[in-house]
């Protein structure tokens, strides 16, 4: 029998209530499956912080580096409460950056994915949205505004003054380049580069290096389009797009567009790869405006669960089935909140319910 160690990073905000519903669907898998799952509990963002003093721990850092891969709840918390810990212990820069870093995960992939039978919950009008919404962001994580140099202080005027660079080296770009013809190659053969090189020299760079890599791919096309551009064709016609490759800080704020066409940033889950370790983690935040009223869709958080079956485990076929036991609880006309419009004849499910019933869905598979 296999055996697996995962490391589970609850979170903050709604992470734990939607990781309890990932672990469940993690359990029955691993019964269905003759597969064995040790989840390894381990502190991690302001909960931490709170508890133990750092927002990534030493322990925490050890359970992650045994584990065979990660799954991780949202962090952070409200733009008030984060005030309470100093500004490089806040989750964001003082856990997940870390995290990034440590595993060197610089692949970073956020699925849009809304089958027609779910169209009603994009906002989008069902002429724009045709056959249902089917790509893919492959963010660059690891590089560019976020990782790059950064400096405060007063400058000789006596003003404050800030400076955080840009950076990436072509090596840096080659790699992502690559994950993104790869992934291209096995979907639909078309990758639309998102740059911004009419103002960003960044963005010279990372177009030679994709139009370099491209080469080796000739049966890829590459259509290239600027960012701004980018996020009008995503509300005006998103059929048009199937792998998307983009730097850092482009696929934050694209990806959330992504969330926002489908209807919600609960129907996004992602997977964060590197050379030698993944994790998997919602795409959205620690939702604080609705943490602990067991409102939250736990689609992201089991959908990371589904990716993490599918890239770390080999378990494709199981996951299909994830994914299918999810969407068949939505056809049947049951939803989150989140995805619920005035007067829409829905049947409301709190997040444990839709745990439930996705784990229900899945026994009969
Ligand atoms: P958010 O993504 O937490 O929430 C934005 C909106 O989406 C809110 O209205 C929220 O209720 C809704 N939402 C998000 N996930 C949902 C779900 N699963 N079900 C139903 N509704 C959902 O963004 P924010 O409020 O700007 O940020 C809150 C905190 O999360 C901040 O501290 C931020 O830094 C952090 N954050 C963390 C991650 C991460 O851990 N990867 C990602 C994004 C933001
Ligand atoms: C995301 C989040 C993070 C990011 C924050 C919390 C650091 O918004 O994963 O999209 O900007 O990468
Ligand atoms: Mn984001």
């Amino acid at each position: 029998m296999s055996s697996f160690k995962i490391a589970i990073l609850e979170g903050d905000g709604i992470g734990p209530e939607i990781m309890t519903e990932a672990t469940k669907i993690l359990n029955l898998v691993s019964e269905r499956n003759n597969v064995h799952f040790d989840l390894c509990p381990a502190p991690f963002g302001a909960s931490a912080y709170f508890s133990h003093g750092h927002s990534f721990p030493e322990e925490t850092k050890a359970v992650c580096d045994e584990a065979d891969a990660i799954l991780k709840g949202p962090i952070g918390l409200s733009h008030e409460e984060s005030k309470k810990i100093p500004v490089d212990m806040q989750a964001e820069r003082g856990a997940l950056l870390p995290l990034r870093r440590r595993y060197n995960t610089f692949a970073n992939f956020r699925p849009v994915y809304l089958p027609r039978e779910l169209a009603h919950f994009s906002p989008l009008k069902s002429e724009i949205i045709g056959n249902g919404i089917d790509f893919i962001i492959i963010r660059e994580l690891v590089g560019g505004l976020y990782f790059g140099n950064k400096e405060t202080g007063i400058n000789e005027d006596g003003k404050r003054f800030v400076n955080e660079s840009l950076e990436y080296d072509e090596d840096q770009i080659r790699r992502i380049a690559r994950v993104a013809f790869d992934t291209a190659r096995k979907r639909k053969k078309v990758l639309h580069n998102i740059h911004k090189s009419n103002v960003l020299k960044s963005s010279v760079l990372w177009n030679e290096v994709i139009g370099e890599v491209g080469e080796s791919y000739p049966d890829v096309e590459i259509i290239h389009i600027l960012v701004d551009a980018a996020a009008t064709y995503l509300c005006l016609n998103p059929g048009q797009f199937d792998v998307m490759v983009m730097e850092n800080m482009f696929g934050d704020i694209l990806s959330d567009q992504g969330g926002g066409i489908l209807g919600s940033l609960g129907l996004m889950p992602s997977a964060c790869i590197g050379p030698n370790k993944a994790y998997y983690e919602p795409s959205h935040g620690s939702a604080p405006d609705i943490a602990g009223q067991r409102i939250a869709n736990p689609y992201s958080m089991i959908g990371s669960v589904a990716m993490m079956l599918e890239m770390s485990f080999d378990m494709e076929d199981e996951a299909k089935k994830v994914w299918h036991a999810m969407q068949s609880v939505f056809a049947q006309g049951f939803s989150t909140p989140d995805l619920s419009k005035p007067g829409a004849d829905v049947k409301m499910i709190s997040t444990d319910g839709f745990g439930d019933m996705v784990a229900e869905e899945l026994v009969k598979q």
